[in-house]
C-alpha cells in the first residue's frame, strides 16, 4: 500500500465543485471497508438463519427454527406442568380445607391474585377495593351482599350475578323494582323513604321530610332489605344500616337508586376461568380480610 497522500496536490478529486471548494476523492480506510463487507454477507447469513423477512401472514421461518412464541408456550406448558399436581389437588379438596393446608393456601395466594389482577381489577380495583359509584363491591370487607364464606365466594365467581351468560344458569339474580319510573311511588314518598334510609344508615335526615317513610319501607322494602334494614343476602339485597354503600348514600344517589333501581351485573367465570383457577381466586378474595 502506497504511503497516505496527505498533500493537496497528491489526491485526486471528484470533480464536485461547491464555491470553490472541492471534494476529495480519499479512498475509504480498509478496516472500514472490510467491516462493511462482512456486515452484509453476515447480514444475508442472519436473514436466512432467522425468522426475518415480512411476509403476508408472519414472517420466513429461518433455518434455526427460532420462535419467541414457542417460547413462550414451552415455558407456559412447563409452567402448567409443574403445577399439574397442586392444581388437581386443589380441585379435589373440599374449599373449607384450602386455607389450612400450606401448600394450597400458598398456590391460591400466587394463582389467586394472579387471576384477580387479570380477570377482576378492572371491575373490583386491584387492591379490591371496589369502586363506589359504579356499584362495583368492595371485597376486603365483612359486608357480603351475597354471602363471604369460601362456599358463597366460590359460587358467585363461578356463576356470576345477573348475567344471562352462565351456561348452568345459576348466576346469582334478583331485582330491586324501579320505584319512580315504573310509578310504584309518587315522588313525595320517594323523597320520604329516602329520609328514612339516611336515618336507619346512622347519617343525618330532615325529620319534617320523614312523612311516611317508616311505613313506606315495610311495606315496599322490608321484603327484601329486611324490616330493620339489615338486608337478605339470598337476595342479595344490601345492607341498609351500614356506613358500606354499594351506589352511595347521600340523598341525590339514595333518589336516583330508588327511583330507577339499579342492576349490578357481573359475568360467570365458569367459561373463561378453570376450575382451578376458580377456586384460586375464590380463596385469594376469601382471604383478603372480609371472608367469613
Ligand atoms: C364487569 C365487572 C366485574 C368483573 C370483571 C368482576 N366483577 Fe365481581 N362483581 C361485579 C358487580 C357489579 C358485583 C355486584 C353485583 C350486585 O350488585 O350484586 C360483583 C360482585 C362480586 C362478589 C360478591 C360480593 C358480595 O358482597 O357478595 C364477588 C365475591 C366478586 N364479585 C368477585 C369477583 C372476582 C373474583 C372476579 C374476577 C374473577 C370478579 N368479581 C370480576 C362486577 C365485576
Ligand atoms: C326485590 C327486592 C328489593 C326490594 C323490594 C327493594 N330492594 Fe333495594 N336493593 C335490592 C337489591 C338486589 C339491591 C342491590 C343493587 C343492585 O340491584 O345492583 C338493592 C339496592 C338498594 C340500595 C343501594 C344500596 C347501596 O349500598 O348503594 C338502596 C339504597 C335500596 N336498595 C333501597 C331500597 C328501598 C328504599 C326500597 C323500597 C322503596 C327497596 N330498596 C326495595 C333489592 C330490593
Amino acid at each position: 500500500m502506497s504511503k497516505k497522500p496527505t498533500k493537496k496536490q497528491d489526491v485526486a478529486t471528484t470533480g464536485h465543485s461547491w464555491d470553490g471548494i472541492e471534494e476529495y476523492n480519499n479512498p475509504l480506510p480498509k478496516w472500514w471497508l472490510y467491516t462493511f463487507y462482512a456486515c452484509i454477507v453476515w447480514g444475508i447469513g442472519y436473514t436466512v438463519a432467522m425468522p426475518a423477512w415480512p411476509l403476508l401472514n408472519g414472517a420466513t421461518p429461518g433455518l434455526l427454527g427460532a420462535s419467541t412464541r414457542a417460547d413462550v408456550a414451552a415455558e407456559i406448558a412447563r409452567y402448567d406442568a409443574a403445577n399439574e399436581g397442586v392444581e388437581a389437588k386443589l380441585v379435589a379438596a373440599d374449599l373449607t380445607e384450602i386455607s389450612a393446608d400450606p401448600e394450597l393456601a400458598n398456590f391460591s395466594q400466587n394463582a389467586g391474585a394472579a387471576v384477580f389482577r387479570t380477570w377482576c381489577a378492572q371491575c373490583h380495583g386491584s387492591g379490591a377495593g371496589g369502586q363506589q359509584s359504579l356499584g362495583y363491591p368492595n371485597l376486603l370487607d365483612q359486608d357480603w351482599l351475597w354471602g363471604g364464606s369460601i362456599e358463597d365466594i366460590h359460587f358467585t365467581v363461578t356463576h356470576g350475578i345477573r348475567n344471562e351468560d352462565d351456561p348452568e344458569g345459576e348466576a346469582r339474580f334478583s331485582q330491586m323494582p324501579a320505584f319512580g319510573k315504573d310509578e310504584l311511588l309518587t315522588d313525595e314518598e320517594i323523597a320520604q323513604v329516602v329520609q328514612y334510609v339516611r336515618k336507619l344508615s346512622g347519617q343525618e335526615f330532615d325529620s319534617a321530610g320523614l312523612g311516611d317513610g317508616e311505613t313506606l319501607f315495610i311495606d315496599n322494602c322490608a321484603s327484601c332489605h329486611a324490616e330493620d334494614g339489615t338486608g337478605d343476602r339470598a337476595q342479595g339485597a344490601p345492607n341498609l344500616t351500614d356506613a358500606i354503600w354499594l351506589y352511595g348514600g347521600d340523598v341525590e344517589t339514595l333518589t336516583e337508586t330508588i327511583y330507577n333501581a339499579r342492576y349490578g351485573v357481573m359475568p360467570n367465570w365458569n367459561t373463561r376461568l378453570s376450575e382451578a383457577e376458580i377456586r384460586a381466586v375464590a380463596a385469594y378474595v376469601h382471604s383478603l380480610g372480609g371472608g367469613e
